[in-house]
């Protein structure tokens, strides 16, 4: 339980938040690459409470500016993409991708005092078939060479989806182990979507995840976040360990379909604090992903990125099929769990009324950490995993796992020697 304070703290994004000053120090999805293909129309985009147009001007490159334009507020959105710019419709005023207005075509001369507006602009770059940007202060840190940005494009899979409810409860789910037991759990194996033996057993995450409900966590502060180390029974004199990671200051890791050979990780971007984005990408260091794979990976998504079972339908709950099929009776992608597990909490969860357990512990820990991010900002400081040393721009630390271990080897040191591993690759 935290107090209605430290709630707001932890949960408002708004311009002038200390939250939204933490986030605004480090690079954030604004949108897939797919929506804005060169020679594509602008988007109208909101992100952390500020509306903006994003654009590809016509030599390629990404601009994220003000909505509305700095003559006299027409939508920008809906502006023409040419000479060098976005040029609003009112009167003809264009924009460069940095928020030069260029031209003032019904001025004298093209408008001489052109130069002296500074529209609002953010920079943006283009990484791992996602648009990013930096709206924070001064210099952009450097944007974090993950594995998952920098495989090639046959190697991943990245999408988004809309979530009715602030960014925190979204990210939250993610470093909560125990929620697989129940909340995922298939009651029949043979529709699991995401069938895998694990390592070192005979037998599936899902029978394992059901075997073993209350596991014991374990939690390590990292450069990058957290560690979250889960340990449940397995076979005799083997543990079923999962490690999955929190990442400053609001996107987890964790082992998806692709687990051993890359991981899967969800971005919670708040579209203001009532709703937020998550981008969900999953990839393979090692090889393509196969069609199949990319489809269940966008299974369910309308082509406006919602899911298909929302509120409104109840996510299509089917009381019969928690007999048989799903613990939600919501059929069997996980999307869908999470969706409902979280957008049921409220707009802005009430964190004054929870009770919080032992399991909970890595919630604990990231709340933590984003304080004391928040209050690095506050006092001028970096905050913990921004980036500007290219020496630290690497992270072979950041390992996922899923697999059985035998009972003598100590988790951390399993992990740890992973780690080592991939790090001699
Ligand atoms: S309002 Fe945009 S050019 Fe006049
Ligand atoms: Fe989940």
């Amino acid at each position: 339980m935290i107090t209605a304070e430290e709630n707001r703290l932890l949960t408002q994004t708004c311009p002038g938040t200390p939250c939204g000053e933490l986030m605004r120090r480090y690079w954030q999805p604004v949108a897939l690459g797919e929506e804005l293909p060169a020679g594509g129309a602008p988007l109208k985009v909101k992100i952390l409470g500020e509306e903006l147009v994003l654009f590809r001007d016509d030599q390629g490159r990404p601009g994220l500016i003000g909505l509305h334009c700095s003559h006299r507020g027409t939508d920008l959105s809906y502006g023409r993409i040419e000479d060098g710019g976005l040029r609003c419709l009112y009167h003809g005023w264009l924009y460069d991708v940095c928020g030069r207005v260029i031209d003032q075509p019904g001025e004298p001369g093209g408008g001489a005092n052109k130069g002296a507006i500074r529209h609002l602009a953010y920079p943006c770059q283009d990484a791992g078939g996602v648009v990013f940007t930096y709206m924070g202060p001064g210099e952009p840190p450097l944007l974090p060479n993950y594995e998952f940005l920098t495989v090639p494009e046959v190697q991943r899979s990245v999408t988004r989806i809309f979530y009715r409810c602030n960014y925190l409860q979204g990210n939250e789910g993610n470093i909560d182990p125990v929620h697989l037991s129940f909340l995922h759990q298939s009651l029949n194996e043979a529709e699991v979507v995401y069938k895998r033996i694990v390592p070192g057993t005979g037998t599936t995450d899902n029978a394992l995840l059901a075997k073993d409900i209350a596991p014991t966590i374990e939690v390590e502060v990292m450069d990058y976040g957290l560690r979250i180390y889960t340990l449940r029974g397995a076979e005799s004199n083997k543990t079923y360990l999962r490690v999955t990671n929190f990442i400053m200051p609001n996107l987890s890791a964790f082992g998806g379909s692709t687990v051993g050979e890359g991981y899967s990780v969800h971005w919670h971007v708040p579209i203001d604090d009532w709703c937020h984005w998550k981008y969900v990408f999953m990839f393979s260091r090692e090889r393509a992903l196969s069609d199949d794979l990319r489809k269940k990976h966008r299974a369910d998504i309308t082509p406006d990125y919602r899911l298909s079972r929302e509120a409104a339908n109840r996510y299509q709950q089917d009381r019969d099929s928690m007999l048989t099929k799903t613990f939600t009776g919501m059929g069997f992608n996980f999307q869908a769990h999470d969706a409902f597990a979280t957008e049921s909490q409220g707009l802005i969860q009430d964190r004054t009324s929870e009770h919080l357990v032992t399991s909970d512990k890595a919630i604990i820990g990231a709340r933590k950490l984003l304080q004391s991010g928040i209050e690095d900002v506050k006092q001028g400081r970096q905050p913990r995993h921004r980036i500007s040393d290219p020496q630290a721009n690497q992270f072979p630390h950041l390992t996922v796992i899923s697999e059985a271990i035998p009972n003598a080897t100590h988790w951390k040191d399993y992990a740890d020697k992973l780690v080592e591993k991939t790090r001699a690759r």
